[in-house]
């Protein structure tokens, strides 16, 4: 291997930029050239590359988002794009890929690598932590305390007015995000696409709890089954016309910021790792961090392998929401 191109794909999150920063980094360690490719998979079938020296990655793994910038393409699902896009990395001799991303990045990597002879290697870039082959993913861990920031401070004003806050956060097919972040602010009720959301039983709580009159924090995950923040007030609303409800969906504030110290150590980790398992013949796998080894797992084993949620995290839930 004398070229590999490094790229980011999907939904960006933090840490994404101390991962390409590892990976350029390690490259150059190994006297190995490194492109950027910009905008995923969309920007290799355009052409948009750009050479990767020690300075281009100074001072970037502080920051949130990703410097090669991201897209989600809607080329690179036709077999004449993939080839479209070949071509344009055999002209500038890569001869290896790292893809960074979710589950979408790793589906585009794993029929790359099946159609023609470009070996690549994943690393987990998604705040939904829904990889399988890694207890975390690259900016989960930011988006939960940019989460629970967020929380704090929605709790200091539903105290003073004793209101119940429906706040939703990201994750459409997964309820990591409200999980940890839920049980991180004490919330009452927590409700997420893994496990099947029983209204009545909420409301049941609710009932139990409101002669206590405080605040109420209910986590919902934007995938549940229940629907999205507003459908669940809306209920509650019905049942307790007298409750003081609001909503607050905290949106994409939960991709952005600075990275925390956790995201930079695992995207610097993994990030060696790839290049180096490159350097091995590994390819077509997503290298992710299990009890604190590196672990190199097929992408389609990643990305079909269903997340399972932590039983713990849910009984937890269960003994300290009352
Ligand atoms: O996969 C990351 C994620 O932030 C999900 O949690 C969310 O459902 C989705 O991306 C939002 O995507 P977009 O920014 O394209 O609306």
């Amino acid at each position: 291997i004398k070229k590999i191109g490094v790229f980011t794909s999907g939904g960006d999150s933090p840490g994404m930029n101390a991962a390409i920063r590892a990976v350029v980094r390690t490259a150059l360690y190994h006297n190995i050239e490194v492109v950027g490719i910009r905008r995923g998979y969309e920007g290799m079938i355009n052409a948009e590359f750009q050479d990767m020296d020690r300075k281009s990655v100074a001072n970037i793994i502080q920051r949130g988002g990703t410097i090669l910038k991201t897209a989600r393409s809607q080329a690179f699902l036709t077999p004449e794009g993939r080839q479209i896009a070949y071509n344009n990395l055999k002209k500038i001799n890569v001869d290896a890929l790292v893809a960074i991303g979710g589950d979408g990045t790793f589906t585009g990597a794993k029929v790359f690598g099946e159609e023609f002879d470009m070996p690549i290697l994943g690393l987990p870039g998604t705040i939904d932590n829904d990889l399988f082959g890694t207890d975390f993913t690259i900016g989960y861990d930011t988006a939960i305390n940019t989460v629970i920031n967020a929380v704090d401070k929605i709790r200091d004003t539903a105290e003073s007015h004793d209101r119940l806050f429906i706040v939703e956060v990201m994750g459409r097919d997964c309820g990591l995000i409200a999980l940890r972040s839920g049980i991180g602010v004490g919330a009452e009720s927590i409700l997420i696409p893994e496990t099947k959301t029983d209204i009545n039983a909420i409301i049941h709580r609710l009932e139990i709890s409101r002669k206590d009159k405080s605040s109420k924090i209910i986590m919902v995950a934007e995938g549940d089954d229940a629907g999205g923040a507003f459908e669940v007030a809306e209920i509650i609303k019905a049942r307790f016309p007298n409750y003081d409800t609001k909503v607050s969906i905290l949106g994409h504030i939960q991709r952005g910021g600075s990275p925390t110290c956790m995201d930079r150590v695992l995207a610097s980790r993994v990030g060696v790792a790839a290049v180096e398992g490159l350097l091995n013949g590994e390819r077509s796998q997503m290298v992710g961090l299990i009890h604190g080894k590196i672990a190199f797992t097929s992408f389609e084993q990643a990305i079909k392998h269903h997340v399972e949620v932590n039983e713990n995290l849910l009984k937890i839930v269960e003994v300290l929401s009352l």
